[in-house]
């Protein structure tokens, strides 16, 4: 397999490890020669322990007359969109673009997907939480257990960008990025985005329908030249009428992201990611017994087995994704619902695409 990273920041840093722990071809690619150093001299070392001299670095104006299998878009995220529908015209077997997908504005959007309807590329988002060993396995008890009512999810996604920007230590702060600005795709609604994706992905798996209303408080920020929400309050509806909450924000610490299942016939189940250093956790709650499965990993695993998990789409076209581009662009109609929901003090209907099916 040939693979191509664009962007050679962190998320591309990791991609591209993961793809030579598959045993893959990678090249990478920047638009700052600095970046392309920097992943070779310190993020490559100091993460992996070493450098791997068979990655080729390739120039960014994507002029290379050579096709790629997969194409990973790991840059900031108002250049997602315009970078995959260049790309896509090379046909890659598959293109993994990272979250959030777009700007809450869904520039490009449209665009976007009356392309991919047109070619053979499958197309991923990067919520890779969703493909995580421990949350198939929950989605797995789920489906064994089969409750007959589920009362709500409750998903908190919190985590301080003091983390985030010490594995950008070339950073000044969040002025710098796109992460002081909710519009570009930072703040904690877009940042935090796998905590919204997680409540779609154990709502979809419960069948309890799309979010068709919600109803937002953010805590904005303007400071520095910054606007951004620090705190992001999601009251959701679905379409079949259930009703549960999500929070993202971008200063707890230590951090807090659980997914809570509360059901009426089988108590409830939690996922926690990172409950400590290396593992994520589930508990299974009812009146009589408590039951923890622990699973250990590294968040260089994380994305290990999302890449393994794109491979397994492309041997088998029938394998369902939860990391499908059609479930990331769900995720950009309820943010971008959310903002509107925020200026106009209102809870607002989500609008999907017709061609994003039900
Ligand atoms: N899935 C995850 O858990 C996860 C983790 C980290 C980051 N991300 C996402 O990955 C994206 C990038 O985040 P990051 O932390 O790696 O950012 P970063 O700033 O570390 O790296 C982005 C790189 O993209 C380069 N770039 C910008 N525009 C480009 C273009 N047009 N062509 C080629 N290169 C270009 C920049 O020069 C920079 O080196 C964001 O959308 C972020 O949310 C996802």
């Amino acid at each position: 397999m040939r693979i191509k990273v664009i962007g050679a920041g962190s998320i591309g840093c990791h991609m591209a490890h993961a793809s030579r722990m598959c045993g893959w071809n990678v090249v990478m690619s920047d638009i700052d020669p600095k970046a392309l150093k920097r992943a070779k001299n310190e993020i490559f070392p100091a993460r992996y322990g070493t450098w791997f001299p068979e990655i080729e670095f390739v120039p960014a104006d994507g002029k290379e007359d050579i096709c790629y299998d997969i194409i990973i878009i790991g840059t900031p995220p108002e250049s997602h969109l315009e970078i995959a529908l260049k790309q896509l015209k090379c046909k890659p077997r598959a293109m993994l673009i990272e979250k959030p997908l777009a700007q809450p504005d869904l520039k490009f959007v449209d665009d976007f997907l009356s392309k991919i309807v047109e070619t053979n590329t499958r197309c991923f988002v990067g919520y890779d939480h969703t493909v995580s060993t421990s949350c198939t396995t929950l989605s797995q008890m789920l489906s064994s257990s089969q409750p007959k009512i589920v009362d709500t999810i409750d998903v908190e996604f919190k985590e301080s960008w003091d983390g985030i920007l010490k594995a950008h230590p070339w950073l000044s702060g969040p002025e710098a990025s796109y992460l002081g600005y909710t519009s570009r795709g930072g703040g904690a609604l877009c940042e935090h985005s796998h905590g919204l994706n997680l409540w779609q992905h154990f709502a979809r798996a419960l069948g309890l329908g799309r979010i068709s209303e919600v109803s937002a408080q953010f805590h904005m920020i303007a400071e520095g030249g910054m606007h951004y929400d620090k705190l992001a309050s999601l009251n959701l509806a679905t379409e079949k009428g259930f009703y549960g909450r999500c929070v993202q924000d971008m200063f707890s610490k230590p951090t807090s992201k659980f997914v809570r299942i509360q059901t009426r016939d089988h108590g409830n189940f939690t996922w926690k990611c990172e409950s400590s250093k290396g593992r994520d956790l589930i508990i299974h709650e009812d009146l009589m017994t408590t039951t923890l499965r622990e699973f250990p990993k590294t968040r260089p695993q994380d994305f290990i087995t999302e890449l393994r998990h794109i491979e397994q789409c492309l041997k088998n076209k029938n394998v369902q994704s939860p990391i499908d581009v059609m479930r990331g662009i769900e995720t950009m109609c309820v943010i971008s619902a959310a903002v509107e929901s925020v200026k106009t003090k209102k809870a607002i209907s989500v609008e999907y695409p017709s061609s994003l099916g039900a």
